[in-house]
């Protein structure tokens, strides 16, 4: 099974000159997840991971699967003012502006084995933010797998010296 053909290409969205990585038809085949998630089970480190953080929204759909196979705790870090609790905040860089990602102070213990995850890496602002959040809250991140990766993006050098794993790559 190629997961690639289930990765449907949608040009000029969400603007002009934007080619769209859209991966509604690999959430719609059971058994096309199911592979995702045996891969990305095979790509970990092996090490006994507490934690799972996943990033709005469209991280959600595979760290909440990942987070049960690995019996770990599921943490969403989320864009602002959604979360109700106390939360540490990162900004980050945008195409144009800025925009900003929270996660609750008290979901991640100090030493915390975590593992990072989202759908896309692309140019690696979001993740590279998600990072400082964890690492505010005292956690240490094992891994930042991604399902797609923009390579021609460099999303990954942003994330130097942590290990970056993407299953799908695009260069
Ligand atoms: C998309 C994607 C990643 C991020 C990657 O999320 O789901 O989270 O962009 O981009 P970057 O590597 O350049 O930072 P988006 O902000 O569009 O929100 P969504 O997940 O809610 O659709
Ligand atoms: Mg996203």
């Amino acid at each position: 099974m190629d997961l690639k053909s289930y990765v449907r290409d949608v040009a000029d969205f969400p603007k002009k000159g934007v080619s769209y990585k859209d991966i509604t038809p690999l959430l719609l085949d059971p058994e096309a997840m199911e592979l995702a998630v045996k891969l990305f089970m095979q790509n970990l480190p092996h090490t006994d991971i507490d934690k799972v953080v996943g990033i709005e929204s469209r991280g959600f759909f595979f760290a909440t699967l990942l987070a049960e196979k690995l019996r770990a705790g599921f943490i969403p870090v989320r864009k602002p003012g959604k979360l109700p609790h106390r939360t540490h905040s990162e900004n980050y860089e945008l195409e144009y502006g800025t925009d900003t990602l929270e996660i609750h102070e008290d979901a991640i213990k100090q030493g915390e084995k975590v593992l990072l995850h989202d759908d896309v890496l692309a140019t690696g602002g979001t993740a590279a933010a998600t990072c400082k959040l964890i690492e505010k809250c005292g956690g240490e991140i094992v891994q930042c797998t991604f399902l797609v990766e923009l390579g021609f993006l460099k999303g990954a050098e942003k994330l130097k010296g942590y290990e970056v794993s993407s299953l799908l790559k695009y260069t």
